[in-house]
């Protein structure tokens, strides 16, 4: 398997991928809109053999620090329970954390994402309108988030998202 960056000649294939992973139109045009905003952060892709396999996106978010959503991520189903979301979502928080961001948030289950070392712990002083128990954060420079309370928002483009 081989992850990079998407490229352009990527943008395609990616939306087939999104409009086959989720119901509806709407996780693909997300990451249009959040690409067009300027608010994709880091984009990558997983290529095994030739074929784009999988697909993950983090995107800037309103926060009190420096801070990044993961979403969507989507791996085409012949391919799944390989690692491939597993190994699309470290390689993004091994970027972020080298590019001096503080922490990433997740909406997500949470017995998949703690693995990573994702916490309900670390987002649940924070208000968002994803507050919950599926809501989660990962702190990116040490242990602790800077600040563990304030407002965070995911970019503009997923007010469009039910
Ligand atoms: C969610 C999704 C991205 C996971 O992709 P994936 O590449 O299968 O993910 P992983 O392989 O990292 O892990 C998935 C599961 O497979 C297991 N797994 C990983 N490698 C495995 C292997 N070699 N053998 C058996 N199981 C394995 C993991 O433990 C995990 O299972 P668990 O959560 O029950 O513990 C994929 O199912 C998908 O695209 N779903 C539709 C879109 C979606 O819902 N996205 C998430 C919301 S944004």
């Amino acid at each position: 398997m081989n992850l990079r960056e998407e490229a352009a000649a990527d943008v395609n294939v990616v939306r087939q991928l999104l409009l086959a992973s989720f119901p509806g139109t709407g996780e693909a045009d997300l990451v249009e809109k959040l690409r067009a905003a300027g608010d994709a952060v880091i984009s990558l892709v997983a290529i095994d053999g030739g074929v784009l396999t999988g697909h993950v996106m983090f995107s800037r978010m309103a926060a009190p620090f420096p801070a990044l959503g993961l979403a969507p991520v989507a791996v085409l189903s012949d391919w799944r329970r390989r690692g491939i979301a597993a190994a699309l979502i470290q390689e993004g928080i091994k970027r972020a954390k080298n590019e001096g961001y503080a922490g990433i948030f997740v909406l997500g289950d949470p017995g998949y994402y703690q693995r990573f070392g994702f916490s309900i712990h670390h987002a649940d002083g924070f208000d968002s309108p994803y507050a919950g128990p599926h809501f989660m954060a990962l702190p990116l420079q040490g242990n602790q988030l800077p600040s563990q309370s304030g407002r965070v928002d995911y970019a503009p483009a997923f007010s469009a998202l039910e």
